[in-house]
């Protein structure tokens, strides 16, 4: 049984296969950030995912495999740029569009053509993904618009009183180690394209496919993606270099905010893996303004900018109705 008192939290691997097969919701550790896990073949339990969220029911959900021998039933007509990819980034944070097989439900795809598949290589997601032998339905264990977990404590601050104890159920392990979520590349297309970035950029896709790939190199374009996300209470303010932050600083200040300067563009894997922390400690200490330097925009300096775009999108948006 789960060993904390909030009855949640578990490192015990045998008590995730037992919730998750009786129906209920585990929150599983990966490396990129942590995921709401059902059994993606019982309609209710994928139900309960969106409602714990509060997340939209046509937003489609990435169902997470063992590996790219598990893909039978979830994707037909795999291509041979799936095998490729599949075969080098697998398990890792590459998330893959492909044509929908039959065990894929309407309410994971959303009704979609497509489906997307990734095996997460967090040695705990992959073993309990082994042992279940079949899909798990899961987005970021986060309430939906909000920053994104990459601790057990962040999904059991955002989720406590959604999840039910004795039902569901928080698999403790560790802080994700990329810290942004999985790169989405659509292979139905041609060229493929990247919809959301991640750990693996365009540019290694390209290189791992031998043919160019399409890259918006701007927000991300996975359905659902668009409009504000990974959202703190406090306005997150963009600037490209740190005296442009001290400065901004400043004028919050004179204004009677409070206001600080996140800047990690020393180093770009760090400044990923600490991103939604960063966030949630802001709104921990009560800032009004968190303003940050925005790292330069090449590998996941690319995904670190785009989800810091829709970070602040939410405060542009709060701003300009409160200018209107
Ligand atoms: O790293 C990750 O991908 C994490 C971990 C838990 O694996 N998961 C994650 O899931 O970020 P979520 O639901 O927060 O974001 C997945 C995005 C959503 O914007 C969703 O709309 C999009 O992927 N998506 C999933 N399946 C899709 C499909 N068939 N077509 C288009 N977009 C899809
Ligand atoms: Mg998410």
């Amino acid at each position: 049984m789960p060993s904390r008192p909030d009855g949640l939290v578990t490192t015990d691997l045998d008590l995730a296969l037992e919730r998750l097969r009786s129906g209920g919701l585990v929150a599983i550790p990966t490396e990129t950030v942590y995921g709401l896990a059902a059994d993606a073949e019982q309609p209710d339990a994928v139900a309960r995912i969106f409602d714990v969220k509060g997340r939209p029911r046509d937003h489609p959900l990435i169902v997470h495999v063992a590996g790219l021998d598990h893909l039978d039933g979830w994707a037909t007509d795999v291509p041979e740029s799936a095998r490729i990819l599949g075969s080098t980034c697998w398990p890792g944070p590459l998330t893959m569009l492909l044509a929908r097989g039959p065990r894929a439900l309407d309410a994971v795809t959303g009704g979609r053509p497509t489906v997307g598949v990734r095996a997460p290589a967090h040695p705990m997601a992959h073993e309990l993904l082994v042992r279940f032998g079949g899909g798990l339905a899961a987005p970021s264990a986060n309430r939906f618009g909000k920053v994104s977990p990459t601790t057990a404590a962040h999904v059991l601050h955002d989720l406590a009183g959604l999840l039910e104890p004795g039902r569901d159920a928080i698999l403790d392990g560790g802080p994700s180690v990329v810290g942004v979520e999985s790169t989405i590349v659509d292979l139905m297309v041609e060229p493929p394209q990247v919809l959301r970035a991640g750990a693996i950029d365009a540019a290694e896709i390209g290189r791992l496919l031998s043919s160019p790939v399409a890259d918006p190199s701007g927000p991300s374009r996975a359905s659902g993606m668009l409009e504000a996300h990974y959202e703190p209470d406090c306005l997150v303010i963009l600037t490209e270099s740190a005296d442009a932050a001290r400065e901004r600083v400043g004028v919050a200040t004179a204004a009677g905010r409070w206001a600080d300067v996140l800047d990690r563009t020393d180093d770009v894997v760090v400044a990923a893996q600490q991103l939604y922390a960063d966030l949630r400690a802001a709104d921990e200490r009560g800032l009004d303004e968190l303003v940050v330097v925005l790292p330069a925009p090449t590998g996941i300096g690319l995904a670190v900018r785009d989800r810091l775009t829709k970070a602040a999108a939410g405060g542009v948006r709060r701003r300009s109705s409160r200018d209107d």
